[in-house]
């Protein structure tokens, strides 16, 4: 089979694409052919190698030689023990832990994995599990009459986010470049902020789900509504250290809550995503897609900040 091989950190021209064995399965896990895979920033991390959180299992070079991890294809193979899918099931979700997925066949843990709803298309799914996961956790607590801020709204995971928090009634501001503002407000968000520009931490909020946390604990804390609640998922890990431990202490003693969200993995924390998309709820915006050949410019345009919402590649 063809797979996208990658045996350091490093930059998009690292990657080459190989002719592989087929994997295969081990006990309670499925082979699946790839149809689609979506590009996160975790893989964007992955190949630099940074921030540091990114070579967690792999110092030198990557635990796994072929990245991407949220897939969407069709069970060809099953391992020993597996009882939730059969040969010919189609499913998607988020291998983060085996990864493989820019590949033609990829081995999945089968919890990671659910079955693809008929009425989703395989790109559609491939953009969901590991951004809906994301977006879901990070925004609950968007209700009306609740301000929320999603800061890096115009990226994967803030497509969704933005437009939950937006579905839950709250009044949403959104923060990226200049070039995704409209793109932020085609979503839904009442307000638009280019972070080159202005600085969001000047009004409050009552929530902020941070993508891409880098600022100190006290802007912050100043940007929150006494009761309101940070959470960061990504950042510099300078920031995310100081969330954790200054910015829990720094929260508890001004009535705010600041801290990293743990994102749960697993169908049942994307699948609502999906169900959503099919009720016309919310929409999964896949900017482009590329061929398995052109998986580094995939990353690239990921990295580069180019993408408005998720980019796809398709085995
Ligand atoms: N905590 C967990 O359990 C967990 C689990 C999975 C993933 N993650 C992490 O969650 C993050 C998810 O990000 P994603 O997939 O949504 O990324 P993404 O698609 O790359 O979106 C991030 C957006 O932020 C923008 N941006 C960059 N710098 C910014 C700044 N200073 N201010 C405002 N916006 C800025 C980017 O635009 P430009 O690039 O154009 O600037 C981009 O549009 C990743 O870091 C991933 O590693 C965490």
């Amino acid at each position: 089979m063809k797979a996208v091989v990658q045996d350091r950190y490093g930059t998009p021209d690292i990657l080459r694409v190989e002719e592989l064995p087929l994997p295969q399965p081990r006990s309670g896990q499925v082979r699946v052919k790839v149809v689609a895979t979506s590009v996160n920033l975790s893989d964007w991390e992955n190949l630099r190698g940074r921030p540091a959180y990114a070579r967690i299992g792999g110092l030198r070079r990557p635990k796994h030689p072929t990245p991407g991890s949220d897939i969407a294809g069709w069970v060809d193979a099953i391992g020993e023990g597996v009882t939730r899918f059969r040969i010919g099931d189609a499913v998607y979700g988020d291998n983060l832990f085996l990864k493989g997925g820019f590949a033609e066949y990829a081995v999945a843990v089968e919890t990671a994995l659910t079955h693809k709803p008929t009425d989703l298309d395989f790109v559609a799914a491939s953009a969901i599990p590991q951004s809906g996961a994301i977006a879901l956790q990070g925004t609950h607590g968007a209700a009306p009459g609740t301000r929320v801020l999603i800061n890096g709204g115009g990226g994967g995971s803030g497509v969704f986010a933005i437009q939950l928090a937006k579905r839950a009634g709250a009044h949403v501001t959104g923060v990226d470049t200049a070039a995704k503002l409209d793109f932020m407000r085609s979503l839904g968000a009442d307000e638009a902020i280019d972070y080159r520009q202005d600085d969001f931490t000047r009004q409050r909020y009552d929530l902020i789900l941070d993508m891409v946390a880098h600022r100190s604990v006290f802007a912050y804390r100043r940007a929150l509504n006494r009761g309101g609640r940070y959470r960061c998922v990504g950042g510099t890990v300078p920031t995310l250290l100081r969330v954790l431990t200054a910015g829990a202490v720094v929260g508890a003693v001004t009535g705010r809550r600041l801290g990293m969200l743990a994102v749960k993995e697993g169908p049942a924390h994307f699948s609502p995503v999906a169900d959503l998309c099919l009720a016309g709820e919310i929409d999964t915006r896949v900017d482009r897609t590329y061929s398995l050949e052109e998986t580094a410019a995939a990353l690239g345009c990921v990295g580069a900040g180019q993408a408005l919402g998720k980019v796809v590649v398709t085995p």
